[in-house]
């Protein structure tokens, strides 16, 4: 019973959020929060325990040398597609490229935004 009533929550945020158009900010909280941190300042649950720091995607300079395309790239492929860390996950297998381009926007938004 408590697994259904999970099951619906989980559908109906979802469904909110989606009807949003927050598709990205949806993904990026289900998927990068627990190294990137809430904000995307890279200071996620795991980040205390790793050898190498999540990006901080509120960093405007860094974060506004990047192109769309190399974002999508490092989501897409994992860390080791740009010489960066493994401890960057390949995305590829579990989103599809839409999920990915609106990852890709949420980031945008993150960079410019005031916590
Ligand atoms: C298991 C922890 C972890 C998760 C989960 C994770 N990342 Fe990362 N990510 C990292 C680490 C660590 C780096 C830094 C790699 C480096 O600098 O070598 C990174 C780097 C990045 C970069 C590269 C920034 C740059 O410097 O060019 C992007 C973009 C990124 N992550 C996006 C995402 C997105 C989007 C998600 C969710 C779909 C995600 N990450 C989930 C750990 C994670």
């Amino acid at each position: 019973m408590k697994k259904l009533l999970l099951a619906a929550s989980v559908l109906a945020v979802g469904a909110v959020a989606h009807a949003e158009g927050d598709r990205g900010a949806q993904l990026y909280t289900m998927y990068c929060t627990q190294c990137h941190g809430a904000h995307g300042n890279g200071k996620g649950i795991n980040a205390a325990h790793m050898s190498v720091q999540p990006r901080d995607h509120s960093d405007i300079k860094e974060m506004s040398a990047r192109t769309d395309d190399e974002l999508f790239k490092v989501i897409q492929q994992g860390g080791k597609s740009v010489n960066k860390s493994v401890l960057m996950p390949i995305w590829g297998g579990n989103l599809t490229d839409d999920d990915i381009h609106a990852l890709v926007g949420h980031l945008r938004e993150l960079c410019c935004q005031k916590d």
